[in-house]
């Protein structure tokens, strides 16, 4: 029998050369236009984190927002996104981080963390690992902890889930492409 990991890969899609030459994007679209697939990770995540007393899900601008939202209402907690900058309305913490093409900067609200929440953070992809590592120092700034990060895709050989690993963050992810 396949497993999640199997189907989940057999439906990512490659875009060679996107946004920019070089670069091999992995395209998680068809995971969430296959609604047997999209059941799958989803249900994979909710037997994986039900029984550890999470508080609230974020989910990472633009593609951790469709994962980690229905994750947060299938566990029945609150969900709060991490927004690239400028996006937000209130009062915000901010972090600049790097990414494989370009740089960044993520916000959160300040009241979206309360001082011992017990947080999922979530995200389609692992690159550098600098978009996840900003979203660890915000959350931390409001004092929450972070259960684990949690992604899709690991691209290893970037070695942001090694830095992520090495920063204390504790990482569950389903399909590697060494
Ligand atoms: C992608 C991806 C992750 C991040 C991973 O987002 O969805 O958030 O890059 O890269 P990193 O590990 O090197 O930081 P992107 O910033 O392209 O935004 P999008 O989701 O709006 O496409
Ligand atoms: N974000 C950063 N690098 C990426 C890649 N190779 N594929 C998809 N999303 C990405």
């Amino acid at each position: 029998m396949q497993s999640a990991a199997d189907i989940l890969r057999q439906h990512i899609r490659t875009v060679p050369d996107w946004p920019q030459p070089g670069v091999q994007f992995r395209d998680i679209t068809p995971v969430l236009q296959d609604p047997v697939c999209f059941r799958l990770l989803v249900q994979t995540l909710v037997v994986r984190y039900m029984p550890r007393d999470i508080d609230v899900v974020a989910g990472i601008d633009a593609r951790g927002f469709i994962l980690g939202a229905v994750v947060a209402h299938e566990l029945n907690v609150g969900f709060v996104p991490v927004r690239k900058k400028g996006k937000l309305p209130f009062k915000t913490v901010s972090e600049e981080y790097e990414l494989e093409y370009g740089s960044a900067t993520v916000e959160l609200h300040t009241d979206a963390v309360k001082t011992g929440d017990r947080v999922l953070l979530v995200d389609d992809l692992i690159a550098t690992g600098g978009t996840m590592m900003a979203a660890k120092k915000l959350i931390e700034r409001l004092g929450g902890t972070i259960v684990e990060g949690a992604a899709i895709v690991d691209l290893p050989e970037l070695g942001g889930s090694a830095l992520l690993r090495a920063a204390g963050l504790p990482l569950f992810t389903l399909v590697d492409y060494a």
